[in-house]
């Protein structure tokens, strides 16, 4: 850390010193239980310290070093497919093994609207859900009623998992895309979906327009003066033929294409990344990070400390933080948020507040085996004598979700 302080002390920008900060990150030896632990110090005092734009720093060095090199990690990843399949890894990675295994639970994307979502798994937290057969219903059934801790095995603090979310965009003509502005959207008690919200881009691939504005339609509505927008502002995938099968065969998708492009998902479509959702398993509870695109990605408080390192697209996306359920305190008084418009927004408020004032600890902390329902949206500091999904007689699932709703019967 010595050239990064001594930055500091010269006062240079701070940029500088998460740019140092991002280098020695990717010279790391691989990770020992002694580096674990050293991790696992600096993120809690992180947390303790309640410092948003200490938490947001670090939130960017991860995702900085996710997107750096020539592709994002990601692309190598293991998606839901190869984590919950029978045989591990059969699957391409990344979005172009996009397959959704057979659901147990529900799914909350049925919420408001539908979304292109799919979960990443890195090799770390994909091995230990495979090793410890965490994929596996009858491995669930059995650490419930044997397991002492009321809760699956440590992940290692390597383990990352993702959510991606991806809107389709032709490959010719102008496509809308709905964007986010938090001003222009005030909450709605039944949720604020993408279909509501005021403002869209039109996406043009291919540069047909020239004006900086074009008009567009959105299920029903007329934007005359949407601004235009390159596919190259965003991270996107062209759909190939097992891809656009995949995704005509999963019905959320397929409602997400008929919205955006009025017909289903055809090879040669685009999927451009409008948001990702990340956990760490940097500290015990993870560490919580919410990115979307933004056609204005300079302006407000959720581009605030992104690093100046970032390549092309990704400096298109703002970001919220959350390394505890309470802290930071949020402009309202309240406990912390942290939302994805693409993801959370669309949750109706059921009585704590939806999904704009939700924090994604205070929701997965709830994840635990067999599944209780999601929603409502909590607030806050956990439940413990009333919440039916933290009974102590619950099997805990480290936050995950997908391991309560996706694990497999044999
Ligand atoms: C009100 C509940 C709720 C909130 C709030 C919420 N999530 Fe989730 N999340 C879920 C559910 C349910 C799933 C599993 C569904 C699926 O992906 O198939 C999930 C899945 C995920 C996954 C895939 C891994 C897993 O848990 O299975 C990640 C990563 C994730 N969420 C991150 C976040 C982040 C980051 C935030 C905050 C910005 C957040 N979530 C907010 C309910 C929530």
């Amino acid at each position: 850390m010595g050239p990064s302080r001594l930055h500091l002390a010269q006062g240079a920008l701070a940029a500088l010193a998460l740019g140092a900060a991002v280098l020695l990150q990717g010279q790391a030896p691989a990770a020992s239980a002694s580096s674990d632990n050293l991790t696992a110090d600096r993120v809690e005092n992180l947390r303790l310290g309640g410092d948003g734009v200490a938490q947001r720093r670090h939130m960017w060095t991860i995702f900085a070093d996710m997107v750096s090199d020539e592709e994002p990690d990601f692309v190598h990843w293991q998606g839901e497919s190869g984590v919950f399949g029978a045989e591990a890894a059969k699957r391409p990675s990344g979005i172009q093994g996009f397959q959704r295994p057979k659901s147990i639970g529900g799914d909350p994307h049925l919420i408001g609207a539908p979304i292109i979502a799919y979960n990443l798994f890195n090799p770390a937290a994909f091995a230990h859900i495979r090793a410890q057969g965490l994929y596996r219903k009858a491995t669930l059934d059995r650490l419930q009623l044997t397991g002492g801790t009321g809760s699956v095995p440590p992940f290692p603090a390597a383990a990352i998992v993702i959510k991606t979310a991806w809107w389709p965009v032709a490959p010719e003509g102008l496509t809308a895309m709905p964007v986010w502005d938090p001003e222009l959207n005030p909450p709605d008690p039944t949720g604020n979906p993408y279909l509501g919200w005021a403002r869209v881009v039109a996406v043009d691939p291919t540069n047909i327009s020239q004006g900086k504005t074009a008009a567009v339609q959105f299920v029903g509505r007329s934007f005359p003066g949407a601004r235009r927008v390159q596919l190259e502002a965003f991270h996107h995938v062209a759909v190939d033929a097992a891809m656009a099968k995949q995704l005509a065969g999963d019905p959320e998708s397929n409602r997400t294409a008929i919205i955006a492009l009025g017909r289903p998902i055809a090879v040669n479509d685009q999927l451009a990344l409008v948001g990702i959702n990340v956990m760490t398993h940097e500290q015990q509870d993870w560490v919580w990070g919410a990115f979307w695109w933004h056609d204005r990605p300079e302006v407000g408080p959720f581009a605030a400390d992104r690093p100046s390192t970032l390549p092309g697209p990704w400096r298109n996306y703002l970001m919220q933080a959350a390394f505890d359920a309470k802290t930071p305190r949020a402009s309202d008084a309240g406990a912390h948020i942290c939302f994805n418009p693409w993801l959370e927004a669309r949750f109706p408020d059921g009585g704590q507040g939806g999904g704009t004032v939700s924090n994604c600890l205070s929701c997965h902390q709830r994840a635990s085996y067999p599944a209780a329902p999601f929603l409502p949206v909590t607030r806050g500091a956990p439940n413990l004598r009333e919440d039916p999904a933290l009974a102590p007689d619950r099997l805990r699932t480290s936050f995950l979700w997908s391991l309560t709703l996706h694990a497999q019967r044999d």
